[in-house]
């Protein structure tokens, strides 16, 4: 299977995902919302929340992200960008009262932001060979480089995981963290943070570029 044909696959699995189980953490695949909040915490340390800030959420699914910092009272101007319509579309109508949410399918439509955080976007690449699905994500890597100023964070499931369970999920890309740590320092500042601390099957990358 192709790129484009996962990409297709994958639309329609989170399409299904949302279908099923509306904007919940379990319509973006997650098992509840624990995991997902862990996670949040750790890609929002890229931000420094002291002066208002602008945000694109990159893979914003139905934007839970939105939400997770509002909770934390800070000022900012919130970007969802998400290849599915409907989880755009989903993301907009959850969150109609608020004047700093926005939310698109073009990642063109954001402007330049401050940071951008991308959680669990790499994580299913149902049968595209491992290579492939990691020059993919290293494209990606250099798309969302280019979308924020200050810097950006994402999150991917560790090839440091029991080998029985990766061997249950050949759909599921884990990827080795000392490589994009490496990557993301020869590529996009000499500031990035690796954390694997936080009891889940993934790691968090921070790259600071305003330090
Ligand atoms: C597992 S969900 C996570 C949603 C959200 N980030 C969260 O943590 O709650 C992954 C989402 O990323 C989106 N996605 C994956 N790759 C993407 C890409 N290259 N550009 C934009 N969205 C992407 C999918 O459509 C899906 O809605």
């Amino acid at each position: 299977m192709n790129l484009e044909e996962t990409q297709k696959k994958l639309n329609e699995y989170f399409a299904e995902k949302l279908e099923q189980f509306g904007a919940t953490p379990k319509g973006v695949d997650y098992n509840g919302p624990e995991a997902q909040a862990i996670r949040f915490e750790q890609l929002v340390k890229v931000i420094h929340p002291e002066q208002p800030f602008t945000v694109i959420d990159y893979g914003c699914g139905y934007g839970a992200m939105f939400d997770f910092l509002q909770q934390k009272g800070w000022t900012f101007e919130y970007w969802g960008v998400d290849l599915i319509e409907k989880m755009v579309l989903a993301g907009r109508e959850t969150h109609r009262g608020f004047p700093n949410a926005h939310f698109t399918t073009d990642e063109r439509e954001a402007p330049l932001a401050d940071y951008l955080l991308a959680g669990a976007i790499f994580n299913i690449k149902l049968e595209t060979p491992y290579d492939e699905w990691r020059d993919f994500s290293l494209q990606t890597l250099q798309r969302m480089n280019a979308l924020c100023s200050k810097g950006f964070s994402f999150n991917m499931l560790t090839k440091y995981s029991d080998p029985e369970r990766m061997a249950q999920r050949p759909d599921l890309y884990y990827g080795d963290p000392l490589f994009y740590f490496d990557y993301c320092k020869r590529n996009f500042s000499r500031n990035v943070a690796l954390l694997h601390d936080y009891g889940l099957y993934d790691f968090t990358i921070l790259v600071r570029k305003d330090v």
